[in-house]
C-alpha cells in the first residue's frame, strides 16, 4: 500500500466544497469565447421563429440590430452571419452571392455602422445561394471545386469591402483559403481574417439550419466535398492545410460527436480553434428538455464545457445568449 493508494489517495478532499471545487477546476467557459450564429432576412420587423430551433429566430435588418445591441451588452465580442435568401434569387452560380447591396452585405454595414467594436463573422458558401441547395456550382450532377472556389473567394472579398471583420468559409471545397488569401491581399484586404470550417463533416446535426435557410440540398447529398464521419486523420490534414494556405482560425464543426477531432486538431497546429456547437444539438437539448428529461441549462452549460475541455478556443453557439446570462 503506497501513499498514492487508498485510504491516503481520496479524490473526494478536492470535491468537498464549492471553494475547493472552484480552485481545481481545470476549464473555464467564458464570454469572451462565443460566437452568436445569426440568421438575417429580407424585410421589416420580421422575427420568425425557426420551427426547428424553439427560441431561436430570423430576423429583418432592423430587428436584428436589436438583437446585436443585446449579444454586445452581453459581453458576446462577435457573431456569424447567415442570410436566408429568398428561391427567386437563387441560381446555380449563386449571382446574388455578390451583390454588393445584398442582404448579407447590407447587413454587415448596418451592424459595423451601429457596433464598429463588434466582431462581425460573415458565412461564405454558396448553399443559401443556389438553386441545387448545394456549396458550389453544379455541372452534370457534380460540385465543380476550382469555379466554385474562384467565386467565394469573390464572395469572400465582397464580404470584406462590406466591412467584414472574418470570412467564414463552410464549403470545404479545395484550396479555396489560398485563393480566398489571395483576392483579400489583391484587394487590399490584408485586415481581413479567415474562419475556415477546416474539418466540416456531413452530418444529419445541420437538419435544423437547412430549415433555417432553406437551403437543403435539391439533389442528392454534400458527402463528395464535406467529410465522412469516421475520419479523424483526415481532419488532422485539412487543418494543416488551410493553417498554411493563410487561415486565422480552425473550426471543427459539429461539435458534441466530434469532442475528439477538436483535440486532434487542436494538438497540430498553431491557430485558434473554434467549434460549432450546430443546429442539431442545440434542437436535441431543447428536445430533450422540453420532456422533462433534463435540466436545460445544465446541459447546455456541460455541453459548452466539453468543448473547453476538447481543447477549443472558441465556440460558436446558438446558446452564446443564455449562457453568458449564466456566466
Ligand atoms: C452551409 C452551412 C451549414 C451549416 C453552416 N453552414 C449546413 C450545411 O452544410 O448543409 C450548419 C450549421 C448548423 O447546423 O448549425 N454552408
Amino acid at each position: 500500500m503506497s501513499r498514492s493508494d487508498f485510504p491516503y489517495a481520496r479524490g473526494r478532499r478536492l470535491r468537498k466544497s464549492e471553494n475547493i471545487r472552484r480552485m481545481v477546476s481545470e476549464h473555464k467557459l467564458g464570454v469572451d469565447d462565443f460566437i452568436a450564429p445569426l440568421f438575417v432576412v429580407e424585410g421589416k420587423n420580421v422575427k420568425s421563429e425557426i420551427a426547428s430551433m424553439p427560441g431561436y429566430y430570423r430576423f429583418s435588418v432592423d430587428l436584428l440590430l436589436k438583437e446585436v445591441e443585446e449579444i454586445q451588452s452581453l459581453g458576446i465580442p462577435s457573431l456569424l452571419l447567415f442570410a436566408k435568401v429568398p428561391d427567386s434569387k437563387k441560381d446555380n452560380e449563386g449571382t446574388e452571392a455578390l451583390n454588393p447591396e445584398g442582404l448579407m452585405q447590407q447587413t454587415v454595414k448596418a451592424i459595423k455602422k451601429e457596433f464598429p467594436e463588434m466582431v462581425v463573422m460573415t458565412d461564405v458558401a454558396l448553399d443559401p445561394y443556389s438553386s441545387y441547395g448545394h456549396d458550389g456550382i453544379v455541372k452534370n450532377d457534380k460540385i465543380l471545386n476550382d469555379e466554385s472556389a474562384d467565386l467565394l473567394a469573390k464572395m469572400a472579398v465582397s464580404h470584406a469591402e462590406a466591412g467584414a471583420d472574418f470570412v467564414a468559409p463552410s464549403d470545404m471545397m479545395d484550396g479555396r483559403i489560398l485563393l480566398m488569401r489571395e483576392a483579400l491581399e489583391e484587394n487590399g484586404f490584408y485586415e481581413t481574417g479567415i474562419m475556415s470550417y477546416s474539418a466540416k463533416y456531413a452530418s444529419s446535426f445541420y437538419g435544423p439550419f437547412r430549415d433555417a435557410l432553406d437551403s437543403a440540398p435539391g439533389f442528392g447529398d454534400k458527402k463528395t466535398y464535406q467529410m465522412d464521419p469516421a475520419n479523424v486523420n483526415e481532419a488532422v490534414k485539412e487543418a494543416i492545410l488551410d493553417e498554411k494556405e493563410g487561415a486565422d482560425i480552425l473550426m471543427v464543426k459539429p461539435g458534441l460527436p466530434y469532442l475528439d477531432v477538436v483535440r486532434a486538431v487542436k494538438e497540430s497546429v498553431n491557430l485558434p480553434v473554434s467549434v460549432y456547437n450546430v443546429s442539431g444539438e442545440y434542437a436535441m437539448i431543447k428536445a430533450a428538455a422540453k420532456m422533462g428529461g433534463l435540466n436545460e441549462e445544465d446541459a447546455m452549460m456541460e455541453t459548452l464545457l466539453s468543448f473547453k475541455r476538447a481543447g477549443a478556443d472558441l465556440i460558436a453557439t446558438y446558446f452564446a445568449k443564455d449562457a453568458a446570462r449564466l456566466l
